[in-house]
């Protein structure tokens, strides 16, 4: 088997083309593994994985919880509310007490960006990214890109716009890592206040107008308007925002060609996007769900053949 070129998964920055399509290769395999009676492989019987959520989360949380039980791995659950943080305990101590209890690899997701490699830095485990800030979130842009290629067979060569909050979207920034690594073209959209000033040097087309970008596009990846990180208003009122960026059967009809459509979730239904296009058949939200717990298993196989298992 080959190996993954990094012993962590911090962010898709870190990430090489042949380590993408290595982890695509091995979630197919997952896949019909999950689609079987039995769901379940004893690969990782003698792994154990701890879960530290410090911020909010349903589709990471239980899509990792779920890939590991899939993986026959034992596992901790942390969540911060309920732990000694809240008593002063640092982030490295919490994590090192954790990792005495003989625990073989951490998956992370924190409110700070740079925190899970900064952990991967001060302690001596694998560690996987599951959302840091507003900096990655590696497993759901590979998920997508994951989504995108069976759905379409291929990424490569594919136009694919972000519309929404560029600018506080750590699923935005791995999307564009991820996809431009794979070979595909890659537009955000959204208001001029919601893109960030760094987006010039990454190669990405920069639109303001929903229409330009759904005309250009075969795949529209919708982000949500991430309300929790906005310290001050970015647009003069949501009635506007959805007036002008709204995903609907209007704007669609307009542009008259199909388009796929993907959401990383949570959905602000009525904002972003409406619940008619949300669930319609160009809709591919809940194979992204789907597809994120058989990918999960290839990057935590993956990086769980450097555990030592002595
Ligand atoms: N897509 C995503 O990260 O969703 P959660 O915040 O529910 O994990």
């Amino acid at each position: 088997m080959k190996d993954l070129s990094t012993s962590h998964l911090l962010g898709i920055k870190d990430l090489s083309l042949n380590d993408i399509n290595l982890i695509f290769k091995t979630a197919d395999s997952f896949k019909e593994v999950i689609n079987r009676p039995i769901k379940k492989v004893p690969t990782l019987r003698d792994v154990t994985i701890a879960n530290l959520f410090f911020e909010n989360s349903t589709r990471t949380k239980l899509s990792f919880e779920l890939a590991e039980k899939r993986l026959s791995a034992d596992i901790i659950n942390f969540s911060a509310a309920s732990s000694s943080l809240n008593k002063g305990e640092t982030l490295v101590d919490t994590a090192n007490n954790i990792l005495s209890m003989k625990v073989d690899m951490l998956v992370m997701r924190h409110p700070h960006s740079g925190a899970a490699k900064f952990l991967a830095e001060k302690t001596n485990t694998i560690i996987i990214n599951a959302g840091d800030g507003t900096h990655e979130h590696p497993t759901q842009a590979l998920l997508d890109a994951f989504s995108i290629r069976e759905k379409l067979g291929d990424v490569s060569g594919k136009k694919v716009v972000l519309i929404g909050d560029i600018k506080h979207s750590r699923v935005a920034l791995s999307n564009i890592f991820a996809l431009q690594k794979i070979g595909a073209k890659v537009m955000v959209c959204g208001p001029t206040t919601l893109i960030p000033k760094y987006i010039k040097k990454l190669d990405v087309k920069v639109v303001h107008n929903i229409e330009e970008a759904l005309k250009w596009c075969d795949v529209a990846n919708m982000l949500r308007i991430q309300l929790e990180r906005q310290d001050i208003q970015y647009f003069p009122s949501l009635r506007e925002y959805v007036s002008q960026f709204q995903l609907n059967k209007e704007i669609l009809e307009k542009v008259n060609k199909p388009i796929t459509i993907l959401h990383p979730g949570p959905i602000n239904r009525g904002v972003e996007i409406t619940s008619e296009i949300a669930d319609s058949e160009h809709s591919i939200i809940l194979n992204q769900v789907e597809n994120g717990v058989a990918v999960r298993m290839a990057i935590i196989y993956l990086l769980a053949g450097s555990v030592n298992r002595t």
